[in-house]
């Protein structure tokens, strides 16, 4: 879990955000224990901003993985996944009721969710 912390810390460090000054890293773990970083890039055209999480999802496809056991996400006041974020996190939870959201502010404060209690009701195509 602390490694997991670490490295969306780390990856927030490297976060592009000049514009809303709001950093964001994220760090998923997959089932076979490998982490996937990202951080938000933002862009002067502000609606071609990335967020750290869709980021992270990115790597972790690139990487040839599909499955989110768990994602912390560090950013100054523990803020929670934006509803977007979410469901792209659900896309790739092979159970939202055991996919853990672990959200991390910078004085060390920590709170704990399964994803399905951020996002009880995301869309799911059948
Ligand atoms: N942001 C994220 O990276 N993840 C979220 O879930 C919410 C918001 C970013 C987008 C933007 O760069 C900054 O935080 C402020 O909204």
């Amino acid at each position: 879990m602390s490694d997991l912390i670490e490295a969306a810390r780390q990856a927030r460090e490297n976060a592009h955000a000049p514009y809303s000054h709001y950093k964001v890293g994220a760090a998923i773990r997959t089932p076979a224990g490998r982490i996937w970083g990202g951080c938000n890039v933002e862009n002067t055209s502000y609606p071609m901003s990335m967020c750290a999480e869709r980021n992270a999802v990115a790597a972790m496809v690139l990487g040839g993985e599909n499955q989110i056991d768990e994602i912390a996400v560090a950013t100054r006041d523990g803020g929670t996944p934006c509803g977007g974020c979410l469901q792209v996190l659900l896309e790739f939870s092979h159970d939202p009721a055991e996919t853990v959201v672990r959200l991390i502010a910078e004085d060390g404060a920590a709170a704990e969710y399964k994803l399905i209690e951020l996002i009880p009701h995301g869309f799911r195509s059948t």
